[in-house]
C-alpha cells in the first residue's frame, strides 16, 4: 500500500497542476500552508464546474472578499450576483451561511478537523474531507468522480456506480497515507483528471501502470461502469421580458426556496408540463420563435419567451424595473441569461 502512495507522491512532485489556491508540493515541503478559506472556496466551486472555469470565479471572489470575515459581511445579493453562471445557487447561499458561521462561532478561523468542518452549514462529507486533508494535512480520504474512476480501474471493479461507491471509498481509504495526506488527496484527483481520464486513459505514462488491475486485464477504458440513469424529463415554462422606454428591464428576485432561489430572473409562469400564462403586466406581448433551453440537474427546461415594450406608466403586478445602471446581464443565472440573449436582440428592433 505504502508503495502505491509513495509512487503517486513522487509523480505529483513533478506533475502537480498549478492552481491559484493550491500550495504546490515544493512550497508545502518548505513550510507554506494553504489558506483554508481559499481551499474551501475552491472545493465548493469545483463541485460545480471544471478547474478551468473555477479559476476566474475564484479570483473574483478572493479579490472582492479576501477573507472569510469579508465574505461573511457581504450583501447576499452581491454574492449571488458574483456566483451567477456557476449554477446550483443553493451552494452560493450555503457558502454565505458557512462563512457567517465560521465568523460567528469560530472567530473567523476554519475548524481543522473533519468532524468539526462537517458541522458547518453547507459542508458535506466531500468538502469536509477535502478541506481537512488539503488545508490541514489531516489523514482524510477525498472521493470525487476522478477518485472513483481511479479506484475502479486500479482494483478492476466492475460493479456499477453509484452502487459501488462504498466499495470504491473503502479502497481509497486503505491507500491514503499518513505522510502528506493533503498532497496525496490532490495527487489522486490530478491523476484522474490528467492521466486516468474517462476516455483514452494514458496508461503508458501512469505512475500506477504496473499495479493497475484493469490495465493488466485490458478493461481500464470501460471502467467505472454506471447503472443507466432514468431519462431526464423536460419541463416547459413562459418567461416575460418587458423593456420600458427608459431602457429599464422588468425583473424579479426569485423566492429563496426553490430553483434559482434568491437569484434575479424574468417574471414567468410555473414550470411544468403545460404552463399557465401569467404575464406580470398588461401589454402587447409578442412570442419569440426561438425558446431558451437549459438543463438543470434533474430536468431540461424549455422557456417560451414573450417580449413587450412598455411605457413609463406601466405598473407590474410583480417584479421591479431595473435601469441599465442597476442591472447587469452578468448577474443573471444562465437559464435567465439565455432568455435575455434571445430577447434583447429582437426587443431593440421593435
Ligand atoms: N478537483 C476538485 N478538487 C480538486 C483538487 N483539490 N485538486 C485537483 N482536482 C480537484
Amino acid at each position: 500500500m505504502r508503495d502505491l502512495s509513495v509512487r503517486l507522491l513522487a509523480w505529483y512532485d513533478v506533475h502537480a497542476r498549478d492552481m491559484p489556491w493550491r500550495v504546490g508540493p515544493a512550497d508545502r515541503k518548505a513550510g507554506t500552508r494553504p489558506d483554508p478559506y481559499a481551499v474551501w472556496m475552491s472545493e465548493v466551486m469545483l463541485q460545480q464546474t471544471t478547474v478551468a472555469a473555477v479559476r476566474d470565479y475564484h479570483r473574483k471572489f478572493l479579490d472582492t472578499w479576501p477573507t472569510v470575515d469579508d465574505l461573511a459581511a457581504a450583501e447576499d445579493a452581491d454574492v449571488m450576483a458574483a456566483w451567477a453562471g456557476l449554477g446550483y445557487y443553493a451552494r452560493a447561499r450555503n457558502l454565505l451561511k458557512c462563512a457567517r458561521a465560521v465568523v460567528a462561532d469560530h472567530g473567523g478561523v476554519f475548524p481543522d478537523t473533519y468532524d468539526d468542518l462537517l458541522k458547518l452549514p453547507g459542508i458535506g462529507p466531500y468538502t469536509a474531507a477535502a478541506v481537512a486533508a488539503i488545508a490541514f494535512d489531516r489523514r482524510e480520504t477525498v472521493v470525487d468522480g476522478n477518485v472513483e474512476r481511479v479506484m475502479a480501474r486500479l482494483n478492476d471493479i466492475h460493479a456499477p456506480l453509484p452502487g459501488s461507491k462504498g466499495v470504491l471509498t473503502e479502497h481509497a481509504k486503505t491507500l491514503t497515507p499518513d505522510q502528506r495526506p493533503g498532497d496525496y488527496a490532490q495527487a489522486v484527483m490530478d491523476l484522474g483528471a490528467t492521466i486516468c481520464t474517462p476516455r483514452n486513459p494514458a496508461c503508458g505514462i501512469c505512475p500506477w501502470r504496473d499495479p493497475c488491475a484493469a490495465r493488466q486485464a485490458g478493461t481500464a477504458a470501460g471502467l467505472p461502469r454506471k447503472t443507466p440513469k432514468k431519462k431526464t424529463p423536460t419541463r416547459f415554462g413562459i418567461a416575460y421580458v418587458a423593456l420600458r422606454e427608459d431602457g429599464a428591464w422588468l425583473l424579479e428576485t426569485r423566492p429563496e426556496s426553490g430553483l434559482l432561489g434568491g437569484m434575479l430572473g424574468w417574471p414567468g409562469s410555473d414550470w411544468g408540463d403545460d404552463p399557465v400564462p401569467h404575464p406580470p403586466l398588461g401589454a402587447e406581448w409578442i412570442a419569440l420563435n426561438e425558446e431558451a433551453r437549459h438543463t438543470f440537474t434533474h430536468f431540461h427546461l424549455r422557456l417560451k419567451i414573450m417580449i413587450a415594450r412598455v411605457s413609463m406608466g406601466a405598473t407590474p403586478t410583480r417584479g421591479q424595473f431595473l435601469t441599465p445602471g442597476a442591472f447587469s446581464p452578468n448577474a443573471l443565472p444562465t437559464a435567465m441569461r439565455k432568455v435575455f440573449d434571445l430577447a434583447h436582440v429582437t426587443l431593440r428592433d421593435i
